[in-house]
């Protein structure tokens, strides 16, 4: 017998509308392939015109939370209005409601997954948030479904679009940063205040959750070593580029006997590393487990139909499956007492230094960095075209691996020094 799933959405913006669509333009396809008919029985909006707009029909068009939540043909709640407070209210009334929920809000999932899990569990509904990390890349479900046979050692992701696309300028078009900025504001990648992007917010909230899925521990975003792209310079681009290296904003997490690591942050890697290749607005995740060793999901990180897709994915597999899973791990505010965090991440290191150009000057610098253990491997001494030819010259070292402590150490002595002056601090990770 065909099954039948009543669907409430909340919020008809970029990915609500999306959602609508794809849901009202596939229903017949998932009729067919899925056994499941979806029907979207109610919409939540702030703007009537927009609902009717997408071919909402008004009956449909619900007055406020309450009526949607008491509607009976409503099985599933789609929340796609963002922000946290709200939303955060609308979820828990849905699942006090036994309603399962489907939500594309990265910030409420990592924020307040427990308190809403712990709801969903005592009501016996599901909560499902594929499309709150990584927009169409299914990202979720392969940590939930697809690599639940490994042990996952390291994830090492580009999951903000904003970001990549203004790198991918800088990198590609020789543009500077605010150029860069404006160009993906005037594209609509990047918001009027694009604080939560380029200041690696939005990395680190989704970096928090997948880490927990793919770690089975909880990693609160307390715990997310954050540095967004603000204070990238061309120049650093452009030597990277001479050794070989392509600048991205890598969202990291590692578990080893060490403990568990999550940070986001600009780093170099290898022009052949596939995340090289990853340019302008897309995204990818690169995934080391026990068994199958490396894998890599690659695609759009956000728009109405890549992000509606992972949420219908989500609708479909809430309305056709009985069995609930929740986390793996033991979902609290905070991180669990027996996981270790650490801070002291061991990388190599890209530094660009001015110094002054006097006999000796260089030697004293390798000095400060061997005291710290630290090794160099790779050097680019080049008076920049005009510069004075007793003036200041830019020096870049790429370390060999270190760790956190000890670059930091010798980066306070260097400055301390007064010999030279570190302007750029990169890491370098594959
Ligand atoms: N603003 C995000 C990005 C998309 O630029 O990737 C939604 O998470």
């Amino acid at each position: 017998m065909m099954k039948k799933a009543g669907v409430a959405i909340l919020g008809l913006g970029v990915v609500g509308g999306g959602t609508y669509r794809i849901l009202t333009e596939h229903r017949e396809f998932y009729r067919r392939t899925q056994n499941v008919d979806i029907s979207v029985e109610s919409v939540l909006v702030r703007n009537k015109q927009r609902a009717l707009d997408l071919g909402v029909p008004e009956e449909n068009i619900a007055g406020s939370i309450a009526e949607v939540i008491a509607n009976p043909n409503v099985d599933i709640v789609v929340e796609c209005i963002g922000g946290v407070e709200a939303a955060k209210d609308y979820v828990m009334a849905a699942l006090h409601e036994g309603k399962s929920v489907v939500t594309s809000n990265k910030e409420l999932i990592c924020k307040y997954s427990h308190e809403l899990e712990r709801t969903a569990r005592r009501n016996c509904c599901g909560l499902y948030f594929e499309a709150s990390c990584v927009g169409g890349v299914p990202i979720v479900r392969t940590l939930l479904d697809g690599v639940q046979g490994n042990r996952i050692s390291e994830m090492m992701g580009i999951i903000n679009g904003t970001t990549n696309y203004i790198l991918s300028k800088m990198t590609e078009e020789n543009e500077e940063y605010a150029a860069a900025l404006a160009e993906a504001q005037r594209l609509g990648y990047a918001e009027a205040d694009p604080t939560n992007d380029v200041e690696g917010v939005d990395a680190a909230y989704k970096l928090a959750i997948l880490s927990s899925l793919a770690f089975h521990t909880k990693v609160p975003y307390a715990k997310v070593y954050r540095e967004g792209i603000s204070s990238v310079e061309r120049t650093d681009i452009v030597y990277g580029k001479q050794l070989g290296y392509t600048l991205k904003l890598l969202a990291i997490g590692k578990n080893t006997e060490r403990g568990v690591e999550a940070r986001v942050h600009p780093a170099f890697i290898r022009n052949a590393h596939p995340l090289a290749s990853v340019r302008d607005a897309y995204n990818a995740v690169y995934l080391r487990g026990d068994a199958m060793d490396d894998i890599m999901l690659y695609g759009r990180g956000a728009g109405a139909l890549p992000t509606g897709s992972a949420v219908v994915s989500d609708i479909i597999y809430a309305a056709t499956h009985s069995d609930i899973r929740y986390s793996t791990f033991r979902n609290t505010a905070g991180a669990d007492r027996e996981t270790k965090f650490i801070s002291d991440f061991a990388s190599a290191y890209y530094l660009r230094l001015s110094t002054e150009d006097q006999t000796g000057a260089l030697a004293k610098v390798t000095g400060i960095l061997a005291r710290y253990g630290v090794s160099v491997m790779e050097l680019i001494q080049k008076r920049p075209e005009g510069g004075a030819p007793d003036g200041p010259v830019p020096v870049v070292f790429v370390t060999h691996g270190t760790t956190e402590n000890s670059i930091r150490g010798a980066v306070n002595k260097i400055n301390a020094s007064g010999i030279a002056q570190v302007k750029a601090l990169i890491r370098v990770e594959a």
